[in-house]
C-alpha cells in the first residue's frame, strides 16, 4: 500500500478512516491477558473489562438495557447499533463518545458502587437511573459471583465424590448465569436447538456474509462448506446449525413438546436470494452430544432437495441431479451432506501432522482431514439411520463444489491462534477444499458475540490476532507473568498461526518479522524466555526457520543465519541441562 500514490484527498481520508477503524478494532478487543489460575477471581482491569462486556449486551432477562445504547441515547446520538453498522467519521467519533462514559461509569462502580455510577450517567448523559440502577444491579450480582467461586472447594467435593450443583455452561459475556464457577456443567437439550434467538441472529449473520462474498466475488457462493463445533453451539444455543439452516433456505418447526424435529422451507421470495447448498463437517463432539440435530441437518437438505424450483435459485437441487446423472447414482448418495468422524473417534489430526512437521506437500493435510472427516450421517429414504457410513468419495464430491467455507466463533476467549482446533478444521477443509474444486475458496469467520454480527475473512482475522494477542504486550506479558507455561502459549500462538500458513496461507510475511523481532531478535526478551522455558523458546525458534524454509516467510539471510545461531545456543543450553 506505502507505494501506492494516494490519487485524491477524499482517497487520503478514505484510507485513514479505514485505518482508524483498524486501529479502534484491535483497541477494543476484548482479550484474556493470562492464564486462568484455578480458583482465583479475576479483578482490576480485567474485572472491568468484562464487566464492561456484559453491559454492553442488552439482558431481557433482567430487564436491563445495554449501556452502550442508553448511553447513546442519553447523549442524543444515533442508536448504538447504528453507530456500529455503519462506519463514518462521524459514527466512529460518536462510539468513541459512548464507549468512553461506559468506561468511566464502570470504573466509578467498582470503585464507588451503583449508586454513585447512576447518578455519574445521569449528569454525563441524562441516562435515567430507573434504566441504569438495573445495569448495575445485573453488575453488582456478576462481580459478588465472580467473587464467590467456588472452584477449589467444588473439585475437592467431586474428588470426594459428593454431590456437586450444576450449572450452565456457555461464555460468561453471553451468559452470566455461569457464574458462580466451579459447579458441575450442564450443557444443553439437543432438541431446544436452534433456539429462536439463535436463529434471528443467525439470518443476520448469514445476510453480512453473503453479502460480503457478493460485494468481493461479484455473486453469491453456491456451495459452502461450514464447520460445526459441540461446544460452540452449546454455548450459542446453535448459532452454527441455525446458520446451516438459513443457508439453505429452512425453517426449524417445534412439535407439540417444543422439540425441533422437523424443517419446513423458506419460501424464496422471502429468503429475497438463492438459497446456498452447504457440506457440513461436524466434531466428534457434535456428533455425540448433537445426534438429532445431525438428522435434521440432513433433514434440511432433502427437504430443499425435493423443491421443485429453478436451478440458479436452488444449487442443492441442482447439485444433486447433476450428481446423480454423472455418476450414475441414488438420490440418497449425492445428497450426503453431513460428515464427521467414524464412531468413536475424533479430530482431525491435521494439527498433529502440522506440529510435528510430518509433510511434505500440504495437500496431505487436505488429504488427512477428508480421511478423517469422510463418515457420513443422516438417513436413507428407506428412513435407516446411517451412522457414520466410511464414504470418501461423496465427501470429496461435495467440496469440489465449494466456493467458500466458514466457521461460526462463539466465545471472546478462544479464538483462532489461541488452540490449535481451529486450523485443523477450518484450514483442514479449505485446503481440501483447495484440492478438489481445483481453486482455494473465500474463507470467513463470524464472532457470534459481537454485537454486529460482524463478518471478517481469515485474513483480517488472523491479522487481528497478532496484533491483539500474539504481539500485544499486554497480551504476552500477562502470559509471561505465569513463567514456565506463558512461553508454551507464546509458542503455541505461533504455531497455530503457522497452522493457517500452512492449511490456508493466510499470514502476511509482516507476522513472521514482527515474531523474530519481538521475541527472538530482541536480546532482552529472547534471555527471559530462555530463562523461563527453554524448551518453548527452541520450538519457537525452530518453527520460525520452518515458516522460512516451507516459504511462508520471505526472511532474508541475515534473520535467518541469526536464528540458526540463537536455534544452536538454545540446544547447547538445552544439552548442557541434560548432561
Ligand atoms: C467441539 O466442541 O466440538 C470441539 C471442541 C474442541 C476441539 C474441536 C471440537
Ligand atoms: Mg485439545
Amino acid at each position: 500500500m506505502g507505494e501506492e500514490i494516494i490519487k485524491s484527498n477524499e482517497e487520503r481520508d478514505r484510507r485513514v478512516l479505514e485505518l482508524w477503524e483498524q486501529v479502534v478494532e484491535v483497541e477494543r478487543r476484548l482479550i484474556p491477558t493470562g492464564l486462568h489460575v484455578f480458583g482465583r477471581a479475576p479483578a482490576g482491569e480485567e474485572c472491568a473489562d468484562l464487566l464492561r462486556a456484559v453491559a454492553s449486551f442488552e439482558r431481557p432477562e433482567h430487564r436491563a438495557r445495554a449501556l452502550t445504547d442508553l448511553v447513546a441515547e442519553g447523549l442524543g446520538l444515533d442508536a448504538y447499533e447504528r453507530l456500529i453498522a455503519d462506519k463514518s467519521e462521524n459514527n466512529l467519533r460518536a462510539r468513541e463518545r459512548v464507549d468512553e462514559v461506559v468506561r468511566e461509569s464502570v470504573s466509578i462502580f467498582l470503585r464507588e458502587g451503583t449508586e454513585a455510577a447512576c447518578l455519574q450517567l445521569e449528569a454525563r448523559a441524562k441516562v435515567s437511573t430507573g434504566e441504569s440502577r438495573k445495569v448495575f444491579a445485573l453488575l453488582a450480582q456478576v462481580r459478588e459471583r465472580l467473587k464467590t467461586n467456588a472452584e477449589l472447594d467444588g473439585l475437592a467435593r467431586a474428588l470426594r465424590g459428593e454431590y456437586i450443583e450444576p450449572g450452565p455452561g456457555a461464555d460468561v459475556v453471553q451468559n452470566p448465569e455461569v457464574l458462580p464457577t466451579g459447579r458441575n456443567t450442564h450443557a444443553v437439550n439437543p432438541y431446544a436447538v436452534p433456539s429462536q434467538a439463535a436463529y434471528a441472529r443467525a439470518k443476520a449473520t448469514v445476510g453480512a456474509l453473503l453479502e460480503r462474498h457478493r460485494a468481493e466475488q461479484g455473486r453469491y457462493p453456491r456451495t459452502m462448506a461450514l464447520v460445526l463445533w459441540g461446544l460452540d453451539n452449546i454455548k450459542t444455543q446453535g448459532e452454527g446449525v441455525a446458520q446451516a439452516l438459513w443457508l439453505l433456505g429452512v425453517r426449524p418447526v417445534r412439535d407439540s413438546l417444543n422439540r425441533v424435529t422437523e424443517v419446513v422451507p423458506v419460501s424464496l421470495e422471502e429468503l429475497g436470494r438463492p438459497r446456498v447448498d452447504v457440506v457440513m463437517t461436524v466434531s466428534g463432539i457434535f456428533r455425540d452430544l448433537f445426534g438429532a440435530t445431525m438428522l435434521l441437518l440432513d433433514k434440511a437438505v432433502r427437504c430443499v432437495a425435493e423443491l421443485d424450483e429453478a436451478s440458479e435459485l436452488n444449487p442443492v437441487r441442482a447439485n444433486i441431479l447433476r450428481q446423480m446423472d454423472a455418476d450414475n447414482c441414488s438420490f440418497d448418495e449425492a445428497q450426503l451432506r453431513v460428515f464427521s468422524n467414524a464412531p468413536g473417534s475424533y479430530g482431525t489430526n491435521v494439527n498433529f501432522m502440522v506440529m510435528d512437521s510430518q509433510w511434505e506437500d500440504a495437500e496431505a493435510l487436505g488429504d488427512l482431514f477428508v480421511t478423517r472427516k469422510c463418515f457420513a450421517y443422516g438417513r436413507g429414504r428407506d428412513g435407516r439411520a446411517l451412522e457414520g457410513r466410511e464414504a470418501p468419495a461423496a465427501l470429496a464430491r461435495a467440496l469440489a463444489r465449494v466456493e467458500a467455507t466458514y466457521q461460526n466463533l462463539d466465545s471472546f476467549e478462544i479464538g483462532i491462534t489461541d488452540v490449535d482446533h481451529y486450523f485443523e478444521y477450518l484450514g483442514g477443509v479449505s485446503k481440501a477444499v483447495e484440492k478438489h474444486a481445483q481453486s482455494r475458496p473465500a474463507i470467513y469467520l463470524s464472532d457470534a458475540l459481537s454485537r454486529d454480527a460482524r463478518v471478517r475473512s481469515l485474513e483480517e482475522l488472523v491479522r487481528l490476532e497478532t496484533r491483539a494477542k500474539t504481539l500485544n504486550p499486554k497480551w504476552y506479558e500477562g502470559m509471561l507473568s505465569h513463567g514456565f507455561r506463558g512461553v508454551a502459549e507464546i509458542e503455541s500462538h505461533v504455531t497455530n498461526t503457522f497452522g493457517w500458513s500452512a492449511t490456508t496461507d493466510a499470514v502476511d510475511g509482516w507476522v513472521y518479522d514482527e515474531v523474530a523481532r519481538t521475541f527472538v531478535l530482541d536480546a532482552e526478551m529472547l534471555e527471559r524466555l530462555r530463562q523461563l522455558n527453554p524448551h518453548s523458546a527452541r520450538s519457537l525458534v525452530a518453527r520460525l526457520l520452518e515458516a522460512e524454509g516451507r516459504g511462508f516467510w520471505d526472511a532474508g539471510a541475515e534473520t535467518i543465519a541469526s536464528l540458526r545461531e540463537i536455534f544452536e545456543s538454545i540446544e547447547d543450553q538445552l544439552e548442557g541441562v541434560a548432561g
